[in-house]
């Protein structure tokens, strides 16, 4: 467990380098992140290199104490690169270059790109490859962000007919596979194929999820050609990518198969503001975050990571890119950092040093004000540097519960959602939060992940179900609970033979006869459930534990597996929940919404989410006499305790 920091040498004189450095270590900061928007400065001509800086920049670090990752800087080709390659450029949906000003301006799919990645990638990893302070890569910047995984390029079109001429191999075999004899869509050839966009009305869903398929595939096959040259000439270290948070336009867990570590970028207050939370919400909490947003997002990451990863940046006060920017209450961002060393990260790094007087970023708070006093989050991490200690050797152990989460889902429920606010994330994290309402801490994973030991599998958007899921959650001996359109599509985006749920018809005798959306405020009320957004007509011998007024069944219970035919409201996740939990021994509490709690091996940790203070002793039985090793049981706003659990 440590501290990081992002830091840009090159916005600073030299002179100040050796004095941050110093600050940095004084306030208890392990690693430093930099590089990965410097290509300019690294090569301001083409072919002509300055590598005086960025040797000098690293040195000090270094003799700071200091680890470096090392950023490559392909998030930001500099002008002259563009100018000479304009087909580097990502193309909008009305066929426009994008252009050139800010960052993230390339096409994934542009070969002439990938080589200029390979090119400047090779130099750097030559050069710096085996230095003693280099600990860690990552690749890029962020792959994605600012609306940029699709590009309706040349490039892209030659690459997504190439791919699926991989994929079926015969035209006839894509017909078939998408349905294509409807509206006359029927193709010849892959070259008559373009990417789906400017149809008249909608393309078809097919079409839209195998182009979705091939642009996440694009993020990994760009990634690689950088990832195969950092391992070549830089052995032992680790290589990763730093990921956003309510972001799913690509596949993480596979680009994270060839990664070592998994990180990502914490915005707590920044995301409470973009999200779909209600307006109550977004003011209870608007100066802590959403206290179940931030935590999933760990957890998601630790799965894609593979039990390694990090936050490489974190929010240190206002950021600059939300439609508001509020500043997080005193404590948070201490809190922050301690709820991701509570989910098992190995380093939480702030995002960033010293506030930039310049440019588009001069309003976004750093460690540092412009004019080098300590902002407030400094104080805040130098004082978890100080209490890491009182968790030291803390594991992460295998959570108790499993949220199963795939990236193709999400991209199937947002090509046909079918009622306007089916939004699968919220759905994931609605699952999830009810988990910790109850106290549980979770693990998310892909459905391909080794599900033994699991005490608890929760599915809330498997609407692909793969073939062999079924009885890998049966040999896991685990309780399952199937949220609504489990098991609707084939991976040809058709509906299965067997109707709703297909294959996981193999672990609960149902089928689903047809569904219905629901407009924003009609509420089905089913005894004392509520129903909104979704509902299923299910046919089955299953008796329901609820039905609705009009007699449908929204919830069916094996003794294995609960099957939830509708978009379940919190009361009802809650009753199905503590049901499973009591029969299988699992320990439940009913936390406040701003109270939650979460072990990482043999501590447990809790964070106070709310602007009020609040006792632990409320809320769990005997919290005045546990063995505390940071805090107690009153925590203030923003407060953190953490204890040894015996
Ligand atoms: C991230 C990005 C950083 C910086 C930061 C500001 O998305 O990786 O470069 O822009 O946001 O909050």
């Amino acid at each position: 467990m440590k501290l990081g920091v992002c830091y840009y040498p090159e916005h600073w004189p030299e002179a100040m380098w050796a004095e941050d450095a110093k600050r940095m270590a004084e306030i208890g900061i392990r690693q430093v992140r930099i590089g990965e928007f410097a290509w300019s400065r690294i090569e301001p001509s083409p072919g002509i290199f300055e590598w005086g800086w960025l040797d000098r920049a690293i040195e000090t670090l270094h003799q700071a104490g200091l680890h470096i990752v090392l950023g490559t800087p392909t998030a930001t080709p500099p002008k002259w690169l563009i100018d000479a390659h304009p087909d580097v450029l990502a193309v909008d949906a009305h066929g426009r270059p994008r252009h050139f000003g800010s960052r993230r301006h390339y096409c994934f799919s542009s070969l002439t790109y990938r080589a200029e990645c390979a090119r400047i990638v090779e130099v750097l990893a030559r050069r710096y490859g085996n230095h003693p302070a280099i600990a860690a890569w990552q690749t890029d910047n962020e792959y994605g962000c600012h609306d940029t995984i699709i590009s309706y390029s040349n490039a892209a079109r030659a690459g997504f007919r190439t791919w699926l001429a991989a994929k079926y191999s015969q035209i006839d075999a894509l017909n078939t596979a998408w349905g294509n004899v409807f509206w006359s869509m029927e193709y010849r050839s892959f070259d008559e194929i373009d990417p789906p966009v400017e149809t008249v009305t909608e393309a078809n869903p097919a079409h839209r999820q195998d182009w979705a398929r091939f642009a996440s595939d694009e993020v990994a096959a760009f990634d690689r050609v950088q990832t195969d040259i950092l391992r070549a000439h830089s052995p032992g270290r680790d290589v990763l990518h730093n990921y956003m948070g309510m972001f799913t336009a690509f596949d993480h867990f596979k680009l994270g198969e060839q990664l070592d570590v998994a990180a990502w970028d914490s915005y707590p207050l920044g995301f409470l503001e973009q999200a779909w939370w209600p307006e109550a919400t977004k003011e209870r909490f608007l100066r802590q975050g959403h206290p179940d947003f931030t935590a999933f997002h760990h957890d998601l990451y630790r799965g894609v990571g593979r039990g390694r990863w990090q936050v490489i940046e974190q929010q240190p006060g206002p950021v600059n890119w939300a439609p508001w920017n509020p500043a997080p209450l005193p404590g948070m961002v201490r809190a922050w950092t301690w709820e991701a060393l509570a989910h098992g990260a190995e380093c939480v790094s702030y995002f960033r040093w010293r506030q930039a007087p310049f440019a588009q970023e001069q309003m976004h708070a750093g460690l540092l004000r412009p004019d080098s006093v300590e902002a407030e989050a400094a104080g805040e991490a130098r004082q978890v540097a100080a209490e890491l200690a009182a968790v030291a050797g803390a594991t992460t152990t295998k959570a108790p519960v499993a949220l199963l989460f795939d990236y193709e889902a999400i991209w199937a429920s947002q090509i046909q959602p079918q009622g306007k606010d089916y939004r699968g994330l919220e759905l994931l994290i609605h699952f999830y939060s009810a988990a910790r309402r109850l106290g549980l801490s979770v693990d998310v994973v892909h459905p391909s992940a080794d599900l033994s030991g699991y005490k608890l599998i929760l599915c809330p958007l498997q609407i692909f179900w793969p073939e062999g899921l079924s009885a890998k959650i049966k040999a896991s001996g685990a309780v399952c609970v199937l949220g609504p359109r489990t098991g609707s599509k084939t991976d040809d985006f058709q509906i299965p033979a067997n109707l709703a749920p297909g294959l996981a018809q193999e672990l609960i005798p149902l089928v689903v006869g047809r569904v219905e959306s629901l407009r924003p405020g009609h509420v089905e009320q089913a005894g004392p459930y509520k129903v909104t957004r979704w509902l299923e007509h299910i046919q089955s011998d299953l008796v329901p534990e609820a039905y609705t007024a009009s007699g449908h069944g929204i919830w069916y219970h094996t003794d294995k597996v609960d099957y939830l035919a509708c978009w379940p409201e919190a009361e009802l996740l809650d009753a199905v929940l503590r049901r499973r939990c009591e029969a299988l021994g699992l320990a439940t509490l009913s936390l406040p919404d701003g109270l939650r709690l979460r072990q990482r091996g043999a501590f447990m940790f809790a964070i106070n989410y709310e602007a009020e203070p609040l006792d632990l002793c409320d809320h769990i039985l005997g919290a005045d006499s546990l063995d505390y090793v940071i805090g107690g049981p009153d925590l203030p706003p923003a407060g953190v305790a953490a204890w040894r659990i015996n």
